[in-house]
């Protein structure tokens, strides 16, 4: 058994090979073997106490009269230098210049980026993050912020446990085009590819949200994405926002980001063991049926239908031809047929 005898060393490097490329990740995905369920492997903060999304269950939800309506500051004056827009293989992402800021919170933070996360249009799954009652939405936009009055800048912010402030804006589809969307929508056929940016005309981003700002959750969270630290105050609007269903499908059938499906490494194990399988199986199988012709071809092949030895020197294609007309006259004794080793 030569196949047995090759495919243990196989899987072996090949489990070294799936156990060990596990070692040094620095990057992540949603599914697959540095999937959500593995992140707290890699990013401990992932395994943290106040790791976000979170589900709001409006029943526990507790009035805060302490809690003042929160002020976009700048939002709407973008200026004239454009904005830039790029998919960092998770999203697209659009940085924020920095005197766009958020009043209302304990301290002053500063605008840093914001970026969408949707679904991959299946029917039940949504794609947001936050849920509401157990209720998705079909895409939720974060817009990030920094606590710029006690940390120098966003990297030493987001390790703080103080140091973000992200709004997150439930979205879901409705009648009518959400204008102010396409100022992102228009660009995405763009950066299909991770890695890819392009310059977009600046512009509101105030027009983005829920016109109602004073009506929010608040909880202390962390980014919903590894690293995750856990160093984030949510403010999730209850007023969600419409797009309409072509703006939605736009957002989960332009982009590559998200569609690559990762096999886990247990996943590919499973594979090439059940594919190993096969292997060996299919041979046993041919042995057995090629021995089982053997021992019966005294019956099976009569010396009478038994073909002449056909020279296989030259016309091939007539050799071919001949073949298959003598096949089918000896149909059972097909296997058996000794092809002399020297014509
Ligand atoms: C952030 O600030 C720290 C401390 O001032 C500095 O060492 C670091 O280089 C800064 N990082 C960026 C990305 O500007
Ligand atoms: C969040 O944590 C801070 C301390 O860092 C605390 O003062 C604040 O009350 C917390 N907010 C909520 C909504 O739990």
């Amino acid at each position: 058994m030569d196949l047995v005898g090759l495919s243990l060393p196989l899987l072996l490097v090949f489990w070294q090979w799936t156990t060990t490329t596990g070692a040094a990740v620095t990057y992540w995905t949603y599914t697959g073997s540095v999937g959500q369920s593995k992140w707290a492997d890699y990013f401990p903060d992932c395994g943290g106490t106040a790791q976000s999304p979170v589900d709001v269950a409006t029943v526990q939800t507790q009035y805060d009269p302490c809690l003042g309506p929160l002020t976009p500051l700048g939002y709407s004056q973008h200026g004239n230098k454009p904005f830039s827009l790029y998919n960092n293989g998770h999203t697209v992402v659009v940085p924020l210049p920095g005197w766009m800021g958020l009043g209302g919170l304990p301290w002053q933070f500063t605008a840093v980026q914001m970026h969408l996360h949707w679904g991959n249009g299946a029917p039940e799954a949504g794609g947001s993050e936050h849920t509401i009652n157990g209720q998705s939405s079909a895409a939720e936009l974060h817009v990030v912020h920094y606590n710029s009055e006690l940390y120098p800048n966003m990297s030493v912010a987001m390790t703080q446990q103080d140091g973000l402030a992200v709004l997150g804006v439930l979205i879901e589809t409705g009648e009518e085009a959400n204008q102010a969307f396409w100022n992102i929508l228009n660009y995405l056929g763009r950066v299909r590819h991770a890695g890819q940016s392009v310059s977009i005309p600046a512009f509101d981003v105030q027009s983005l949200l829920p016109s109602d700002l004073g009506r929010y959750y608040r909880y202390n969270g962390s980014l919903t994405t590894p690293p995750c630290f856990q160093s984030v105050l949510w403010t999730l609007f209850t007023e969600t926002v419409k797009i309409s269903h072509t703006q939605l499908m736009k957002l989960e059938t332009v982009l590559y980001a998200k569609s690559v499906k990762v096999y886990t490494a247990g996943e590919i194990t499973a594979i090439v063991i059940g594919a190993l399988c096969g292997c060996v199986g299919l041979a046993v199988i041919i042995r057995f049926i090629v021995k089982t012709i053997r021992s019966t071809s005294s019956w099976d092949v009569l010396p009478s239908v038994r073909p002449a030895p056909v020279p296989r020197t030259k016309e091939p294609g007539k050799e071919l031809k001949q073949d298959v007309a003598l096949n089918t006259t000896s149909e059972p004794g097909k296997k058996e047929d000794p092809v002399p080793s020297s014509v």
